[in-house]
């Protein structure tokens, strides 16, 4: 799967890449996501994130079940009745839902898991999410810089308590996001998105940013 240095060309193709070959993931390469990951921004530098590497299949195992749980009381029945969201066709969407069902499905065949968490220091804020999911970011971001596909999931959240109780995690650690890293079966592709002007607006809520606009 083609390697890019292209910033611009890294993050408009990082996509949600869940159908992965069970082929091991070179530790090297796990180590240089983590280190993409503790580059990010993170409140006050306290650097609180904590990583849980995860290839013991028993384990993610235990997790899946949880996760697949959520899915079939939660997340699935939601699916399908839902519309596509901004930039993305009926079909794509389709093949979205497929996609999930899959991953859900083989979750714990990922050959790694990249567990960010936080080491909490009192209740968990909107600033404690702010200090991970950048590094979450960087780290998907990476992962794909290296060919590599991942997925941002935090669907085991459903059933936190069962699922870091699976990941062992001790008390006062919550798990933020579960990273599903392998080589992609399929090929990297830009991200369905809506145009800007429907998001963006400019000196007044609802008046569109059209700055830049090529004519
Ligand atoms: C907060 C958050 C939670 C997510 N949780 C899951 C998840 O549990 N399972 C999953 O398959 N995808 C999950 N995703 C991935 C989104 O479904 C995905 O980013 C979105 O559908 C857009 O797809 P794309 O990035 O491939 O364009 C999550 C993304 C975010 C930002």
């Amino acid at each position: 799967m083609p390697e890019t240095t292209d910033l611009f060309e890294i993050i408009r193709t990082t996509r949600a890449m869940r159908r992965l070959k069970p082929d091991p993931v070179p530790d090297a390469l796990i180590r240089k996501i983590i280190e993409a990951g503790v580059c990010a921004p993170n409140g006050g530098n306290t650097q609180r994130w904590r990583f849980l590497v995860i290839k013991d299949q028993a384990i993610k195992k235990k997790v899946q079940v949880w996760y697949k749980k959520a899915f079939d009381e939660v997340v699935g029945p939601r699916y399908l009745k839902s519309s596509p969201p901004p930039g993305v066709t009926k079909e794509a969407y389709v093949r979205q839902h497929a996609a999930v069902e899959y991953l859900t499905d083989h979750f714990h065949e990922a050959p790694a898991w990249i567990v960010a968490c936080i080491e909490e220091t009192a209740a968990p804020t909107r600033w404690s999410g702010a200090s991970i999911y950048p590094a979450v970011q960087n780290m998907l971001l990476a992962a794909r810089a290296l060919g590599l596909g991942a997925t941002l999931t935090t669907r085991h959240l459903l059933y936190e308590k069962e699922a870091e109780a699976a990941l062992g995690l001790p008390p006062g650690v919550h798990s933020y996001a579960i990273l599903p890293i392998g080589y992609p079966m399929g090929k990297f592709g830009p991200v369905g998105r809506g145009p800007l002007k429907e998001v963006v607006y400019e000196d007044q809520w609802g008046r569109p940013f059209l700055g830049g606009e090529s004519s």
